[in-house]
């Protein structure tokens, strides 16, 4: 089977009703990225940021995927499908994709604060200062903050170096080295952009300029009548 890899922002989470980080209405907006999302923030004022991503968290326990995910799912018939998101959401997961890479963490997951490979499953659970890692140190969000290393890009680039046809969902782009996996995709593999954005790229792409919900299927239905010739 050909292989396909999708990488995905919070865009393809947008009309499932959870915010996007840098649209108007975006996360972003609402709080400053250096008290929330960097080790430094964190460091400063653990209770804060521990509910920051509580309440990220409970929204997720009542939001559903929305089609954008559910036709990424029809593909899996037809090719073997990869899907490399910055979402720190499940809702790939909960569409059924199998095979789902989280580059930036998640948000079910918790971790030692000392062993970064030290990590529990927490569903849509609250942590809360004095909750403990099975070391004894207090539990934090299993989220890649700025400034902290992306373990999973590595085999995210080898994902891309392979890839046949490529498609990006819902991302701005802005952040590296998510941002950079495009230039791993080979000169010869097909891309495909859907945004109702224009998001500049750096590399011929077929640009669907819609929503998930609606630009997905366009994508899909395309790569599916090509597997059946
Ligand atoms: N369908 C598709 N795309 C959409 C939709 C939608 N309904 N609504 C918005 N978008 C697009 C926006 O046009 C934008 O290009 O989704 C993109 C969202 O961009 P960002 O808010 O920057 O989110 P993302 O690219 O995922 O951010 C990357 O930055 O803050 C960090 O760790 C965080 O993973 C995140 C990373």
């Amino acid at each position: 089977m050909k292989k396909i890899v999708v990488l995905t922002g919070a865009g393809i989470s947008a009309e499932s009703g959870i915010s996007t980080f840098r649209d108007s209405d975006g996360l972003w907006e609402q709080y400053r990225v250096e008290d929330v999302a960097t080790p430094e923030g964190y460091a400063k004022d653990k209770a804060l940021v521990l509910d920051f991503y509580n309440q990220r968290r409970r929204q997720l326990a009542t939001v559903k995927p929305n089609e954008g995910h559910r036709q990424l799912v029809r593909l899996e018939e037809f090719y073997d499908v990869q899907i490399v998101t910055q979402n720190v959401d499940n809702l790939h997961e909960q569409a059924g994709s199998k095979n789902v890479l989280h580059l930036h963490g998640e948000l079910t997951k918790a971790r030692s604060e000392r062993d970064s490979n030290l990590i529990v499953d927490i569903g849509y659970s609250d942590i809360h200062l004095g909750d403990k890692a099975p070391d004894g140190t207090q539990l934090r969000p299993h989220i890649v903050w700025f400034g902290e290393a992306v373990p999973n890009i590595e085999p995210a680039a080898q994902l891309c170096e392979v890839c046949d046809y490529f498609i990006v969902v819902g991302t701005s782009m802005n952040v590296y080295p998510a941002a950079g996996l495009i230039h791993y995709v080979p000169r010869t593999s097909p891309c495909y952009l859907v945004d109702p954005k224009a998001v500049t790229v750096s590399r011929n792409i077929t640009v669907i300029q819609e929503k998930a919900g609606t630009g997905v299927k366009k994508v899909v239905d395309e790569l599916i009548e090509l597997a059946k010739k």
